[in-house]
């Protein structure tokens, strides 16, 4: 059998063999291939970084559609199918008026991976409009329906990344927006600055997607142009405490708010303060608009990105005793 390149179907352009590679379009199709449990499953490919050639068999998820499945004159529920692009999801909402979505523009990937690492941007993650999720149990080849609560949505998390990692897959989601009276979600400090910028005092859903769209594209590079995978690692949380002891050293650190004695440090902050920020080693290296996320200049390998990924990781725990989690799963 002869090999197959993995390099179009991964945000990051990497460049690994596979030896079988299959669209599916429907949830029968899917489940007509054998032994489901042990293929790879790609939706966008855009939180993946792909270390080796792939043995597994790989299923490409091309199941489609949108539908509406209840709608009164202030809500609307949607049914989507996972393999919808997320992006092309909101800017069909935003055509059509319904709100919930909108800061949630252009992020890379399918609808289907968005659940599974509760994908987040400017305030609002999916958690906030998701009313269920479901997904085939690839040894039983069940489907099963999990309510909202069901999910166990945390930061970037998720049971089907903890305790159900690698048992099912989610074929579709049910989304809840709504139609008027929209719950605009403008206080992240760069949307309230655009805005202004453009004297918009009462925004529209789609001026606040204009708005996350703006300030991406001057942030975050285009997978097409600069391969990547968007945040390659996670805020840090930790203890108050310890946020007061490197004040002593680093009086200018960032922080957010999580709990009374929690809080969440920005990534990009550390990983800028170490000097990483903007640094290209080989073909890989840091970007230079934002240290969080780690690029493929071009023909980098997935073990080169890995091995500066941990580089940065040594580099933050020996100077502020922070263990940054990859939020990017190593394939
Ligand atoms: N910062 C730096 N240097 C940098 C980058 C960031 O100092 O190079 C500091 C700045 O203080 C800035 C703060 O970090 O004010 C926050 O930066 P930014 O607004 O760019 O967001 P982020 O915390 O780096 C998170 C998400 C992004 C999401 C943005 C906006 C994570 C891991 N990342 O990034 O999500 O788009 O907030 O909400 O939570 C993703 O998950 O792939 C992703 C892109």
């Amino acid at each position: 059998m002869g090999s197959l390149s993995l390099k179009p179907y991964n945000t990051f352009g990497i460049d690994v063999n596979a030896y079988e590679i299959i669209e599916v379009k429907s949830v029968e199709e899917l489940l007509f291939i054998p032994h489901l449990s042990k293929c790879l499953f790609i939706g966008g490919g855009s939180n993946i970084l792909l270390t080796k050639d792939v043995t597994q068999k790989v299923i490409i998820n091309k199941i489609e559609g949108i539908e509406t499945i209840n709608e009164d004159e202030d809500y609307i529920e949607l049914e989507v199918a996972s393999g919808e692009n997320w992006h092309e999801l909101v800017l069909y909402c935003i055509e059509n008026g319904y709100g919930g979505i909108e800061n949630m523009s252009l992020i890379p990937g399918s609808v289907g991976a968005a659940p599974m690492q509760n994908i987040g941007a400017y305030g609002t993650e999916i958690k906030d409009v998701l009313t269920y999720v479901k997904a085939v149990h690839l040894d039983s080849l069940t489907e099963k329906r999990f309510q909202n609560e069901e999910c166990k949505f945390g930061y970037r998390e998720s049971i089907f990344k903890k305790s159900l990692k690698g048992k099912y897959f989610i074929t579709e989601i049910g989304l809840k927006l709504t139609k008027r009276n929209h719950k605009l979600n403008t206080s992240y400090g760069d949307i309230e600055n655009w805005l202004s910028e453009k004297d918009i005092d009462k925004p529209t859903i789609k001026d606040v997607s204009d708005a996350v769209i703006a300030i991406r594209r001057s942030k975050l590079p285009d997978p097409k142009e600069l391969g990547n995978s968007g945040s390659f690692f996670k805020n840090p949380i930790i203890h108050r405490a310890h946020l007061n002891m490197l004040k002593m050293e680093y009086p200018d650190i960032k922080s957010y708010p999580v709990t009374d004695t929690l809080v969440k440090v920005p990534a990009g902050w550390l990983i800028e303060t170490l000097g990483w920020k903007g640094r290209r080693v080989g073909r890989t290296g840091s970007h230079r608009k934002q240290a969080l996320v780690l690029v493929n200049y071009g023909g980098a390998r997935g073990a080169d990105v890995h091995r500066l990924a941990k580089d940065i990781q040594e580099d933050v725990w020996a100077e502020f005793q922070i263990e940054l989690e990859m939020e990017v799963n190593i394939i």
